[in-house]
């Protein structure tokens, strides 16, 4: 394992002078030291790029100028401004995160890392995100982006897999923050890291030629950039199966159900689910349970999709009926008309369905 050679102030400077010139110094939630603004950011930013991002960030702020405002919203309004984003439990800590600014904090965001890390969502590198940006906090930034570019210039090839080998690198990081100037430099020297994952030092063909540590860089000189970061676990997908009732009514309203808590499409609203198609047709068999004669005046299945999330993949097949009744199911649901519906939060392949099969 190769340690750093040169001071550690050579490497944040060099950064520092490159991102003035080269990073990206004009996006909307730069040039503020407002910690809502820039939090709102990083959340927004995990796993998401910046062009995705940047619509969200504008209609976000428009509806909650502030803290505050985004803590008194309803659940519901904070998720149907989300929805399209993924991810969803981002948007619910993001809600709950707020709530406990207003009441720990007074409804002012804490400027330490080790106070921001404390809220819901706000994992070790957003907390030196949002300190090193609105604070100037001396603190060590480390998402992805920013690992391949620190495993590449040192030629860090021990596998993150292991938490010990993460935890070395995050040390390692910590020593080569800036020592001087860090009023400026801390903001600009964490935006350079960035800039630099995101632009130059790409997983794939990166751009060494134009990248201002490529003459310190180990991975360059090993001729290997790609090699970086090395990480052996890969995440277990799983697949499932999941069959969609889609319910209407003669008025043409969809039934929809707030999904629970946790788990799949977390607290947004949803088709009713079941595990099968036995399930899903019990209470429109013919049948003495079903005295009470559920009337379907039309069954109709639709094409099957797969929907791809994180760690899943979901076989999504879909029955449509058309019923007068509400349909019998776990949890409680509603009528929604089509100019209600388009504005839930709803994940995004059944909004895709509910446009295309209605
Ligand atoms: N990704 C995460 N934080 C970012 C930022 N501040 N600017 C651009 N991309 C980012």
């Amino acid at each position: 394992m190769s340690k750093i050679v040169k001071p550690p102030q050579a490497f944040a400077e060099t950064m520092v002078a490159w991102q003035k010139v080269h990073g990206r110094n004009h996006l909307p939630w730069q040039n503020t030291q407002d910690p809502y603004r820039v939090w709102l950011s990083e959340i927004m930013l995990q796993q998401t790029q910046v062009t995705t991002v940047l619509d969200y960030y504008a209609k976000f702020l428009q509806h909650f100028p502030n803290v505050a405002a985004l803590a008194a919203a309803p659940q519901d309004k904070v998720m149907g401004l989300w929805s399209g984003l993924g991810y969803y439990s981002r948007a619910r800590n993001l809600h709950k995160c707020a709530q406990e600014v207003v009441s720990r904090f007074g409804g002012e965001f804490p400027q330490t890392a080790e106070e921001l890390i404390t809220l819901p969502g706000i994992g070790r590198s957003t907390a030196a995100a949002v300190a090193s940006f609105c604070f100037s906090e001396r603190v060590a930034i480390m998402d992805g982006n920013v690992k391949r570019v620190l495993t590449r210039v040192w030629g860090y090839d021990a596998d993150l897999s292991f938490s010990k080998h993460e935890k070395e690198l995050w040390q390692m990081a910590e020593q080569a923050l800036p020592t001087r100037n860090l009023k400026t430099a801390m903001p600009r020297y964490s935006q350079a890291l960035m800039d630099l994952g995101a632009t130059l030092c790409l997983p794939r063909k990166p751009n060494c030629a134009a990248c201002p540590v490529s003459k310190d860089c180990k991975a360059h000189a090993q001729a290997e950039p790609e090699k970086f970061p090395v990480k052996t676990r890969k995440l277990k997908r799983t697949s499932e199966v999941l069959w969609l009732l889609l319910a209407q009514n003669k008025r043409g309203e969809v039934w929809l159900e707030k999904r629970p808590n946790k788990g799949i499409w977390a607290s947004l609203y949803c088709l009713p689910v079941f595990e099968s198609e036995d399930l899903l047709q019990k209470p429109f068999a013919p049948s003495v349970s079903n005295a009470v004669g559920i009337e379907v005046t039309q069954v109709e299945v639709l094409p099957a999709f797969k929907h791809v999330l994180t760690h899943k993949n979901l076989h999504c097949h879909v029955v449509k009926v058309i019923l007068e009744n509400a349909p019998q199911t776990a949890s409680a649901g509603a009528w929604w008309p089509e100019k209600e519906w388009t504005v839930l939060g709803l994940p995004t392949p059944i909004r895709h369905l509910l446009s295309n099969s209605l």
